[in-house]
């Protein structure tokens, strides 16, 4: 994870960097830290904590320069101090370098450079990259950019970089594998990000860096990019489509609570030109132009991790259901190690809102490498897993900002279930009549959302008197079991208390045990096929003095008279209902967190984009 962002050009770096890293801060924020050029001087400037927190350090300090680099740091190696904090000088304080990423052979490379008298100043793996820089520059007597690429063809592990080097005004040279980097073109001027959102307020082109690629940027205007292996690149220019009020709060407190309340309008745009009521159909190009090897496909294999993953269990059952194929879906951590068996007729779906999840990325490769068919469901335009993809679909539901997702979940539930009618439609393994009430039903959903949204206040007070709990239990059965574990995500992540999603049936074997008066149990009763099994469970909750807060289909009496608490959400058809019943669901974390006074859109230890394994 972590934040990366560079300047050249003929304006003042600092107030870019600073601004860029804000808008990077969801990326990690242990640490901040510039390194800026000026007058030939290589000047670092860093602290412990936020980018507010080094803004306040550097307010009195001389920070001119049009030339720098700026990180924000989510810590793999060494604890989140000063010391570890990034920019890294190199010993004689001639280089300094930003580092996204692991190196995993750090310990072997520092090990050498001790014996070539190297004295180290931190316990990050980062400080060994820039060491190594210099001890290839020294040794070989060569410019930055061969020494960046001697050194790099030295190291294990995944890394977006930068380096500067004192004396030196006109270049910056960056390169990444693994991790993500964009170079954004101005006039005169480049920009370097680890996305596109520090840069889209300077220019809309950009130029996406591949893997193993190491890019110069001059301050003549000139750019050129060359593989670690040497081989020239002509670089690819592409128009970033996304404005500046995408990223901003909008009047909302919080970027979660903006994002939540963004649904209705997210999911009609995520459905437009894919949903269509008028002609009956839904139309996905990513699945129409491989028809065939959906249609051939003995096997799905859904790969993703946190939210996302939760989305595939949905996506699971939807197929399952509807399509009558068989589906798996697997932590991409774990496949991508367990050596799973892959085969050339089973298709792939990698889901991730970043697009840049390491493991999930990885899991794409190795799929890709069985010679299994690799789609995508991705939020982030141009990120890293669509363009390692055959083919896929973009959820478009804008930047999401906050670490914890929620628009993001709400529309890979929907490309999901949009996929998994189209190929049921093809299969003829669904009714005609069921498939367009479905079409219909799917169109409903944006205004049902509005009308959950208005419990806001209620559910505001209510959460209020959660902030003792220690522990949650969230309960759900079928599609609503994924919502279950993802409700109990949310909650964990922003408002740190311990909240376990389960299977409601499954809870008898073993956290029952856990139920008396002071624990709330979550459970999502909605109408569906087990309905009546879930009323059982809540009986048993009961019967051990739980408190039940339901989460129930409007007009319920049954579950509302057994429940303490009772939040109803519209109808609608069993395979839908986790994109409304999970809304207030992140109403209800987002609110007990905000009583809590947590940092919502930045909770501890989380990073928004998990680009390290
Ligand atoms: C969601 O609230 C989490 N912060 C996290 O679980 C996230 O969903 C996971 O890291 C996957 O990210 P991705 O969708 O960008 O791949
Ligand atoms: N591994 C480096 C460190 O711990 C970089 C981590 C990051 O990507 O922020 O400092």
């Amino acid at each position: 994870m972590c934040g990366i962002v560079g300047y050249i050009g003929n304006r003042q770096a600092f107030p870019i960097l600073i601004k860029g890293l804000q808008r990077l801060e969801y990326r990690g924020y242990d640490s901040a830290g510039i390194a800026l050029i000026h007058n030939g001087e290589l000047n670092l400037y860093k602290q412990k904590g936020k980018v507010a927190d080094l803004q306040r350090f550097v307010e009195q300090q001389d920070t001119e320069g049009t030339i720098g680099i700026a990180h924000t740091r989510w810590a793999t190696h060494g604890e989140p101090n000063e010391r570890n904090a990034h920019p890294h000088y190199s010993q004689t304080e001639n280089l300094a370098l930003i580092h996204n990423g692991i190196i995993e052979n750090y310990a072997v490379i520092k090990e050498m450079l001790l014996e070539e008298g190297y004295v180290f100043r931190s316990e990050t793996d980062t400080e060994v990259l820039v060491q190594l820089i210099d001890f290839m520059q020294k040794t070989n007597n060569v410019c930055l950019a061969e020494a960046v690429q001697l050194a790099l063809s030295q190291a294990v592990g995944a890394y977006a970089i930068a380096v500067l080097e004192k004396g030196n005004n006109n270049q910056i040279v960056a390169a990444r594998k693994g991790s993500p980097l964009v170079v954004g073109i101005g006039k005169d001027e480049f920009f370097l990000a680890s996305d596109a959102t520090p840069i889209v307020e300077y220019t809309d082109k950009v130029v996406y860096i591949g893997d193993e690629e190491i890019v110069t940027l001059n301050r003549n205007g000139e750019m050129k990019i060359v593989t670690i292996s040497n081989v020239e690149k002509t670089p690819e220019i592409k128009k970033i489509e996304m404005s500046l009020s995408q990223l901003e709060k909008g009047g909302y407190p919080h970027f979660m609570l903006k994002e939540i309340f963004e649904q209705p309008k997210t999911l009609a745009d995520s459905m437009r030109g894919r949903i269509n009521v008028d002609a009956n159909n839904i139309s996905l190009s990513g699945f129409i132009d491989n028809k065939d090897k959906f249609l051939n496909a003995k096997r799905i294999i859904i790969t993703a991790c946190g939210t996302s993953w939760h989305a595939g269990l949905i996506g699971k059952y939807a197929f399952e259901e509807f399509a009558r194929v068989p589906v798996e879906v697997e932590y991409s951590s774990e496949f991508r190690y367990r050596k799973p068996v892959i085969n050339k007729d089973d298709i792939v779906i990698a889901i991730s809102q970043s697009g840049e999840t390491a493991d999930t990325l990885a899991a794409v490769e190795l799929a890709k490498s069985k010679g299994a068919f690799i789609f995508g469901v991705c939020n982030v335009v141009g990120s890293s897993i669509p363009r390692a993809t055959h083919s896929g679909c973009y959820t478009h539901v804008g930047p999401e900002i906050g670490v914890a997702s929620t628009k993001a979940f709400s529309a890979q539930v929907l490309a999901l279930t949009m996929l998994a009618l189209l190929l049921a439609k093809e299969k003829e393994t669904i009714s005609d009549d069921f498939y367009i009430k479905l079409i219909n039903e799917i169109n409903l959903i944006p205004i049902k959302i509005k009308e959950i949204l208005k419990i806001n206040n209620e559910l505001k007070d209510f959460a209020r008197t959660f902030t003792y709990a220690q522990n949650f239990i969230y309960l759900g059965r079928a599609y609503n079991y994924p919502v279950a574990m993802e409700g109990a995500l949310k909650l964990k992540e922003i408002s740190y208390i311990h909240a376990e999603g389960y299977p409601a049936a499954e809870m008898k074997h073993g956290p029952i045990a856990l139920i008396n008066q002071e624990m709330p149990v979550v459970v999502i009763a909605t109408n569906a096929a087990t309905y009546e099994k879930v009323v059982s469970n809540i009986q048993e909750i009961k019967a051990r003095k739980g408190r039940i807060i339901s989460v129930v289909t409007k007009g319920d009496t049954i579950v509302k008279n057994i429940s303490d608490y009772v939040i109803e959400v519209p109808a609608t058809e069993e395979c839908l209902m986790p994109i409304l019943a999970v809304i207030p669901l992140q109403l209800m974390a987002y609110h007990i967190a905000v009583a809590k006074e947590c940092n919502v859109d930045q909770p501890r230890n989380l990073a928004k984009s998990v680009t390290v394994e």
